[in-house]
């Protein structure tokens, strides 16, 4: 049941150009995945739509898009070189290599072999690469693993060229590699990923309450988000916080916010308090001044940071796990109509009929201009309904006979099914309200 839901997405995913396995003509490459013309624009859609949270609508949190491929002593100074691994085994018969913190039997759950493994070995998560031609070790350079580092190695330049005063916040949306062991569940864990994420700059806390009341204003964000933007129905959300001793090496709380996913309840962001470590320890190794100085009282100190770190990939399948529904045998994308990659659906009511053809083109071009909209003439309207709702288009439009005579036109929801007649004039007015009136509530109606 679980594993069929997940086949059921996937499938969906590629039949309908959400998702492709990745390099799939070559025999594929595994765990690589391509957006395809519907999936970009979901994809998009979540990134943009946190961006405007995080940054558009505040007025202290500024962005960043920082290069892949950072000078190597960043990940010297971040701990990653030293720390980023996980313990790697393998099984003496097959040699198929697990994560040794990740395994709950005895037993290699490729062939069965009964307690016939290596000894564990640290493992660096991180991709290597070599800037340049010679490929010698002092080219080695490595593809970031978290969007993070460079908010903390571009942070002086920021306070030098804006006048944003602590408490601030730096953004970015990028993407990051992690060559982990043990990939999989579709887009959950793979190793080219897409990361936002906000570091959030404070004054040191003079006591634990102080930073801690950033912690919950945070922690309660990131729940906002998953709820009002994404639409998650939050009976599937649930937070986890890290015990010290599995904390990444630079956290001193951890909460990871975990979601229903149908394998199993799965981390979905995190939100840590990384205090003044990587400020710290740019500062130490770079030999670079990296200090906040108060505008008011001149006193000068290194920050202190909370951090909510965020997943697109995970989203974009936390989001079609939720939406997924089946009604009759058909499938329903009860998508957020904010993420949706098609706003509406325009058809003319008969494609061989060019009066009804020429009103629905005009109507499609026209809001073409400010919504996502496709068009569609074949078959009959039922199938054509069947077919948007599929994935996940919340209006569709029927230019019919009365639509010559009245001027108006059939608006179709996807969610109930109901119909209303609206004003061809008032379309997008008519739209967009709907739309807007969406964030805090995913269904449509
Ligand atoms: N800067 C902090 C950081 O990177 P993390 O918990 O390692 O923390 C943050 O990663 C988020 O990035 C995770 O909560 C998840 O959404 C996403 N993520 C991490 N590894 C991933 C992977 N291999 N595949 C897809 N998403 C991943």
């Amino acid at each position: 049941m679980i594993d069929d839901l997940m086949q059921k997405i996937v499938a969906l995913c590629k039949r309908r150009g959400f998702i492709y396995p990745g390099s799939e003509i070559y025999g594929g490459l595994s765990n690589s995945w391509d957006y395809g013309p519907l999936g970009v624009e979901l994809k998009n859609n979540i990134k943009s739509l946190w961006w405007k949270r995080f940054v558009q609508q505040r007025a202290n949190i500024v962005g960043l898009d920082a290069a892949l491929i950072m000078n190597p002593k960043v990940w010297e100074a971040s701990g990653h070189l030293a720390n980023f691994t996980d313990p790697l085994i393998e099984c003496k018969k097959c040699h198929f290599r697990f994560r040794a913190d990740q395994m709950d039997a005895n037993s290699c759950s490729n062939c069965g072999e009964k307690d016939s493994f290596t000894e564990s070995k640290t493992f660096n998560l991180m991709f290597k690469t070599f800037i340049g031609p010679a490929e010698e070790s002092s080219n080695i350079a490595y593809f970031r693993p978290e969007t993070a580092q460079a908010i903390f190695v571009d942070f002086k330049h920021v306070l030098d060229t804006t006048r944003i005063k602590i408490p601030f916040g730096i953004a970015q949306i990028g993407k990051a590699f992690r060559n982990e062991i043990t990939p999989g569940n579709f887009l959950f864990r793979v190793r080219e990923f897409e990361q936002m994420e906000i570091e959030y700059f404070f004054a040191p806390p003079k006591q634990d309450s102080d930073w801690q009341e950033a912690f919950e204003i945070w922690r309660k964000e990131v729940l906002s988000w998953i709820k009002d933007d994404l639409g998650l129905d939050l009976s599937k959300v649930s937070e986890y916080e890290v015990p010290e001793d599995s904390r990444a090496h630079y956290s001193k709380k951890t909460i990871d916010f975990m979601f229903e996913f149908p394998f199993g309840i799965e981390e979905l962001y995190g939100l840590a308090y990384r205090g003044d470590f990587d400020l710290k320890s740019h500062e130490d190794s770079s030999g670079q001044d990296l200090k906040y100085r108060d505008p008011e009282s001149g006193k000068e100190y290194l920050p202190h940071v909370i951090e909510p770190s965020f997943g697109v990939d995970r989203s974009v399948l936390a989001v079609l796990v939720d939406a997924y529904s089946e009604k009759d045998g058909k499938v329903i994308l009860k998508l957020n109509p904010k993420l949706a990659p098609y706003k509406l659906a325009v058809f003319p009511l008969l494609a061989n009929k060019p009066e009804l053809v020429k009103l629905a083109k005009k109507i499609y071009l026209d809001l073409k201009e400010n919504l996502m909209v496709t068009w569609d003439e074949r078959g009959n309207i039922g199938g054509r309904y069947a077919t948007q709702d599929e994935i996940g288009t919340p209006f569709c439009v029927t230019v019919d006979f009365q639509s010559l005579e009245d001027a108006a036109v059939t608006v179709r929801f996807r969610d109930d099914g109901h119909q209303e007649r609206v004003k061809v004039d008032e379309l997008e007015k008519f739209l967009k309200e709907k739309l807007n009136g969406s964030r805090n509530n995913s269904k449509i109606s």
